[in-house]
């Protein structure tokens, strides 16, 4: 198990919810962060006490003040927000959910921010900390219902390798998640763009889809 806290910026949102429960599970102490620490608060009194672990919902300065820290706020202010706590990111591995998609109709559609991708723009923003993908694909839902019986693959991606790894063994921890390494921050875009894709079927199909690759062995 790694060692320290994990914060989520903009966490009090259903992504940030369903990932704070299953870092619990697999026994972390998670902060979720918000704009307003007394809607945070709020936000976690009204989840599921977990069982292993412990979710407390402060300010998203106090997310960032942890060792791991996940950015899971809308696509269109994820740069502002970082970018106001860079100092206290840097030197981290932060991970990045955020997909740019915009509602058409009966779809979502992605859109492409000017590095080509949000993980990139977050890059860009926060050059002295250690910038990986993960979760971009997951239903929340599911995700903060630990009894949903999800068994879903998590998709990482990332240009520091060790940094990649350390956040491929932590998603191995959280229960009903396997992670699968896809490579360097070049893949940011596609893995992105293929949320919109993973909505679009579910609104279509009125599911609850979840990816999930096979051919990879063990
Ligand atoms: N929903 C999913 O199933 C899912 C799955 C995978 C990835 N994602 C990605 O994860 C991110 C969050 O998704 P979500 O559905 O949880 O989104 P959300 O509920 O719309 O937003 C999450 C949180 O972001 C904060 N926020 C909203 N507007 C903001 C602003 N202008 N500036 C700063 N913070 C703001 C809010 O927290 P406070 O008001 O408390 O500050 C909100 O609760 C998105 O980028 C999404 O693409 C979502």
């Amino acid at each position: 198990m790694m060692d320290g806290t994990i914060g989520i910026i903009g966490g009090t949102g259903p992504a940030g919810r369903g990932v704070a429960a299953r870092l619990a599970k697999a026994g972390y102490d998670v902060v979720i962060g918000s704009r307003d620490a007394g809607r945070a608060a709020e936000v976690v009194g009204a989840m599921a006490a977990p069982s292993e672990g412990s979710i407390r919902g402060l300010s998203n300065d106090d997310a960032a003040l942890a060792d791991v820290v996940i950015v899971a706020t809308p696509w269109d202010s994820a740069v502002a927000t970082v970018k106001a706590l860079r100092d206290q990111l840097a030197g981290k591995i932060v991970i990045s959910m955020v997909n740019a998609l915009v509602r058409e109709g009966r779809e979502l559609v992605p859109i492409y921010p000017s590095r080509g991708s949000m993980a990139g723009q977050l890059a860009t923003v926060l050059p002295a900390s250690r910038l990986v993908g993960a979760f971009h694909h997951l239903p929340a839902a599911q995700m903060e219902d630990l009894a949903s019986g999800l068994d879903a693959d998590v998709v990482v991606f990332g240009d520091d390798a060790p940094s990649r790894e350390v956040v491929a063994a932590l998603i191995n921890e959280m229960p009903g998640l396997r992670s699968v390494v896809a490579g360097t921050m070049s893949l940011a875009g596609a893995v992105e763009a293929f949320t919109a894709v993973c909505v679009s079927i579910n609104i279509r199909h009125k599911a609850h889809s979840y990816v999930k690759l096979e051919g990879l062995g063990n």
